[in-house]
């Protein structure tokens, strides 16, 4: 974190900075951010939300955009999302609306922010109907990782972010599986963020390969709006790929010991397999998914650990894969 301003300064004028941070991360890392910006010249404000994803939403947008405009920010200047995905959705999202676009740098502090979230440029915040519905395209100009942060993350937290790591194992490298737990973390970040890399540079705009990146986050963004928010990104999705996977199986799609593979990864890490919500629950709530055209939705299959297919398929069919992956036969 000391050398945040610095590394800054290398990509942006220092101008006016605006940290966005949640209640949480605050208490820990934004004076010391603050300091190293001032050191390096920039003119340090703070803009700060109750910790949580039901923060992440318009109404604490529209606040963020009232702050950094009553801080007189303009387009030389830099919003700092300091803090997990819920924090960089969101500023990421303001400083590509503020002026039509400020600079941004990204400084996660979870593992789910680290290996995915603060890279790819995806911002937004949900609506009332579903996740991530308010949002664009909008790559941050730097993303500062210090690992050191994850020093104060809770454990359950830690497990999150291992879902999204997993997840990037099922798609693309199943050796990745094998290093959580047995590897630094910092090689685990730089692995799951080279493969990341990788999939943004070949598509952007999440028109085809980047999909795959939402192995398991269909049925997972419909258990975390169920939930109202109160299950957390990283378990939701790692019961969606469970479903996925389950489903797949049974549909003759995957290969049979993934799951099993998939279920003991998981645990290894903490994180809970059970789904208590019915399909016909779950389903509602897949209407309102972006990955839906008209009535067709794509869904991202797994075929064995370390390779995933998008397929496109009907809503009938969705509902049928949903069924089946919540223990229908
Ligand atoms: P989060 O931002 O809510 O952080 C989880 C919790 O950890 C919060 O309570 C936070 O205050 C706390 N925290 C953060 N850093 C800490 C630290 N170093 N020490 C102690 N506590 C700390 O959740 P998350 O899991 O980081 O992110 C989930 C969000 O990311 C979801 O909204 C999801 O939709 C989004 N996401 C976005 C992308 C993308 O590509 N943009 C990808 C994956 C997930
Ligand atoms: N986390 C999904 C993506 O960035 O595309």
């Amino acid at each position: 974190m000391a050398k945040a301003g610095r590394l800054a300064a290398g990509v942006r004028r220092p101008g006016r900075a605006v940290i966005v941070t949640d209640s949480n991360v605050d208490l820990l890392y934004s004076d010391k951010l603050a300091a190293s910006l001032r050191e390096a010249g920039f003119d340090a404000v703070k803009f700060v939300f109750p910790a949580g994803e039901k923060s992440k939403n318009a109404s604490t947008l529209l606040s963020l955009l009232n702050f950094m405009a009553e801080s007189r920010l303009t387009r030389i200047d830099t919003v700092f999302a300091l803090g997990g995905g819920v924090v960089g959705d969101l500023a990421g999202l303001a400083a590509s609306l503020y002026m039509r676009g400020v600079g941004l740098v990204q400084l996660p502090t979870t593992l789910l922010a680290a290996v995915d979230s603060s890279v790819g440029g995806k911002t937004a915040v949900d609506l009332p109907a579903g996740k991530n519905l308010m949002g664009a395209f909008y790559q941050p100009d730097l993303v500062i990782c210090d690992t050191d942060t994850l020093g104060t993350l809770p454990e359950a937290e830690f497990s999150n972010g291992c879902a999204e790591v997993i997840k990037y194992g099922f798609i693309r490298d199943a050796a990745i599986l094998n290093m959580l737990g047995n590897r630094p973390v910092d090689e685990i970040i730089s692995r799951c963020v080279a493969i990341k890399r990788d999939i943004v540079t070949a598509d952007e705009h999440d028109r085809g390969e980047r999909q795959l990146l939402n192995f398991g986050h269909t049925f997972g963004h419909a258990i975390e709006t169920c939930s109202g928010y109160t299950i957390p990104h990283g378990s939701a999705v790692a019961a969606g790929m469970v479903i996925m996977t389950t489903a797949a199986i049974k549909k003759g799609l995957c290969d049979a010991g993934s799951l099993g593979l998939l279920k003991s990864a998981l645990r290894a890490c903490g994180l809970s397999v059970e789904v208590h919500y019915t399909y016909a629950e779950l389903f509602d709530t897949i209407l309102s998914d972006k990955k839906r055209s008209s009535d067709r939705i794509k869904l991202v299959i797994p075929r064995r650990v370390g390779l995933c297919e998008l397929i496109e398929v009907s809503l009938n069919e969705a509902r049928e894969f949903l069924r089946l992956g919540l223990g229908g036969t």
